[in-house]
């Protein structure tokens, strides 16, 4: 039975395919080869690099999946947004397999993707607040029942997940600076340093995180020598800084909306200190909190193939002559 789809993720500097029986939702293959330790030295994406690797990466995958192939319903790529050079080979890769194997393609959203893994092996249901933290995006969004989404707020400037990067590459943790700093941040043991919580007095709901980053400078500015001790406690103080801002915002859009259950997704959702505040939040407003497994928080080819069963099954294909890239997606309307 032809029931299967494959998607292929390749929108920034992971090079990743999975593929997903769109009846029961089970992975029946997933891979990914991720490209940080390549552009770990240069302290963040270099999108010509991130460009050759997945020409290099994607049909070594794909070679793998080759068992799956002759029961493929639908191809599906992520098409927006990205770096246009990243999409570009997984566009391209998925546009010649649809042509080769006819089958139908389906352009997938990655900001979509990452909502969808939230449900990658059960039906979805929305009606829920999402918090969308990552490298590219912050955004806290509200789907109605129908899937339509409507965003609440998100970032002026600098991204959660980027603030993490820029910090970590000021103090010299390499890239990504996430996981950096939030495991630097667990050796703090005086936590006497205090970085002010952005925007904390506006009644704005948007979020800023590059003001925080210069306060970041300023401070590693004082010091000639950054010892492993005062690197900590930086790393600590920032981190508690930036998930305060994330926290302050959210429980202004709680008391405003009453949401019966939240969602937190992306790469920096792995964050377990970011889990735990906002577990207390929504116990708080008596909301149902949802995450992601740690497994599938940062950019997977799984997600993808999820958001994809949806497409497939509104028949939302994709002609394969457009023009489907794009590097910016402004409005997700219904997913
Ligand atoms: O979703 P993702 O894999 O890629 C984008 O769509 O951007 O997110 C990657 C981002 C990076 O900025 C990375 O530093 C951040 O997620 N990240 C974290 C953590 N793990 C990954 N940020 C904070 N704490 C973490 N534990
Ligand atoms: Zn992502």
């Amino acid at each position: 039975m032809k029931n299967l789809i494959l998607a292929i993720e390749s929108s920034c500097d992971d090079s990743s395919l999975a593929i997903i029986n769109k009846d029961d939702l089970s992975c029946v293959f997933e891979k990914k080869i991720s490209q940080e330790l390549q552009h770990s030295q240069y302290g963040g994406v270099v999108p010509e690099l991130a460009a050759r690797l997945h020409t290099a990466a994607l049909p070594q995958i794909l070679e793998q999946a080759k068992p799956f192939l002759n029961r493929l319903c639908a191809i599906a790529v992520t098409n927006e947004p990205g770096l246009s050079v990243s999409l570009i080979g997984g566009i391209s890769m998925a546009k010649t397999l649809a042509l080769s194997l006819n089958l139908p393609l389906l352009a997938i959203n990655h900001l979509a993707g990452h909502i969808y893994s939230l449900f990658l092996n059960e039906k979805a249901s929305f009606d829920m607040g999402v918090l969308l933290v990552s490298g590219g995006h912050t955004m806290v969004l509200f789907i109605d029942k129908q899937g339509k989404v409507n965003e609440l707020a998100k970032t002026l400037d600098d991204s959660f997940g980027e603030s993490f990067d820029k910090v970590a590459k000021m103090m010299g943790l390499g890239y990504p600076g996430g996981n950096a700093i939030e495991k630097l941040a667990l050796k703090a043991t005086e936590k006497k340093l205090f970085f002010n919580i952005p925007l904390k007095h506006s009644k704005d709901l948007n979020y800023s995180f590059s003001g925080l980053k210069n306060a970041v400078r300023l401070e590693l500015l004082k010091h000639e020598k950054l010892d492993e001790n005062t690197k900590s406690e930086i790393a600590f103080a920032f981190q508690n800084a930036a998930i305060a801002h994330i926290l302050d915002k959210l429980e202004k859009i709680f008391s405003l909306h009453r949401f019966k259950s939240f969602g937190v997704v992306g790469g920096a959702s792995a964050n377990l200190s970011l889990r735990s505040r906002l577990e207390a939040l929504c116990k708080k407003y008596d909301c149902e909190l949802k995450l992601v497994t740690l497994s599938h928080c940062s950019d997977n080819a799984l997600m993808i193939a999820r958001a994809a069963c949806e497409k497939f099954k509104k028949q939302e294909f994709t002609n394969i002559k457009m023009d489907i890239l794009r590097t910016r997606s402004e409005n997700l309307g219904y997913i």
